[in-house]
């Protein structure tokens, strides 16, 4: 081993030991801390109104502020449903990935607590998005199926940045309706749970990405550049499915349409992901072809 590994190795290891220590002195048991039994009180927002897919568009604002509340609450539902989705994803990926390796580890064991962090906000989210009253929200077909073989093969870089990307698209959201005093009370507490949970698990997705691409040669760096944006892509056109328009009473096709070209919404999103598109950026991650689908998903 060279020297530069063995400082590698003690720099992931230091930055595991922290993670444990935070997470053992600030983590959250979402069954206790979620007000679950207060029946949702219909005034409430279910997402920062700002967030809606329809906000700034002729549509919204036609509608009646209860339709506004019944939009986001809808939208937030999904967002949590597809939230549930992506984790099942990562919490395989990250099983896969610290398979028969070294127990003894700080990394194994942080691995682990991540994964068990995931399952708990599974089941809150689950729980959550029933509380909307929303049905289960899923991903389109083909983009289920393309997880399922996503968890199954990704590895390395390709993994733990495409973790990264989900972790850091849904963090700006759930920070700002953390703060807002229109959003739900009990939709509040779990987007702040969530945001303190995975700020941890966003640091270790950026050392392991960062550590995993340190060998990776130029055509292996081009090609999961690549796989991260095609991943990012449907993941965030995944977040808000078509049909919370449906179930909120809007008219579908008529909502989609101006969804589509709601330019408000795009900037929210592309505003959000700067910081994480420099990040990529510095890693070699932004090449020409994953921009085009960044580009194509609103992220920048
Ligand atoms: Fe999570
Ligand atoms: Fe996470």
């Amino acid at each position: 081993m060279t020297t530069i590994d063995t400082h590698d190795q003690s720099h992931r290891q230091s930055v595991a030991r922290r993670l444990l220590d935070s997470s053992e002195t600030l983590s959250y048991d979402p069954v206790r801390e979620v007000d679950w039994e207060t029946p949702l009180d219909t005034a409430h927002h279910g997402a920062s109104p700002e967030w809606s897919t329809l906000f700034g568009t002729s549509y919204w604002n036609e509608m009646t502020p209860e339709q506004q509340r019944e939009l986001t609450r809808q939208e937030a539902a999904s967002v949590a449903s597809t939230g549930i989705w992506f984790e099942m994803i990562l919490q395989q990926m990250i099983l896969r990935d610290f398979y028969a390796k070294d127990p003894t580890d700080p990394a194994f064991q942080w691995a682990l607590t991540e994964i068990a962090d995931e399952c708990r906000h599974s089941i809150m989210f689950a729980r959550g998005a029933a509380k909307l009253g929303a049905p289960a929200y899923r991903p389109k077909r083909h983009v289920v199926e393309l997880g399922r073989v996503f968890k199954a093969v990704a590895f390395g870089e390709a993994a733990y940045a495409a973790i990264l990307v989900a972790e850091e698209v849904l963090d700006v959201m759930q920070r700002d309706w953390m703060r807002d005093e229109r959003v739900a009370p009990f939709v509040r507490t779990i987007n702040n749970i969530h945001v303190v949970e995975e700020s941890r698990h966003m640091k270790f997705a950026r050392e392991e990405t960062k550590a995993r691409l340190r060998g990776a040669g130029r055509l292996r760096k081009q090609v999961n550049a690549l796989v991260v944006a095609i991943a990012a892509y449907h993941i965030v056109t995944s977040m808000v499915s078509d049909q919370v328009y449906a179930n909120a009473g809007l008219d579908t096709k008529r909502a989609l349409r101006e969804a589509k070209a709601n330019e408000h919404h795009r900037s929210m999103l592309r505003s959000s992901c700067a910081g994480l598109m420099e990040f990529l950026d510095s890693c070699g991650l932004l090449t020409r072809p994953a921009t085009h689908f960044y580009k194509r998903a609103n992220l920048i």
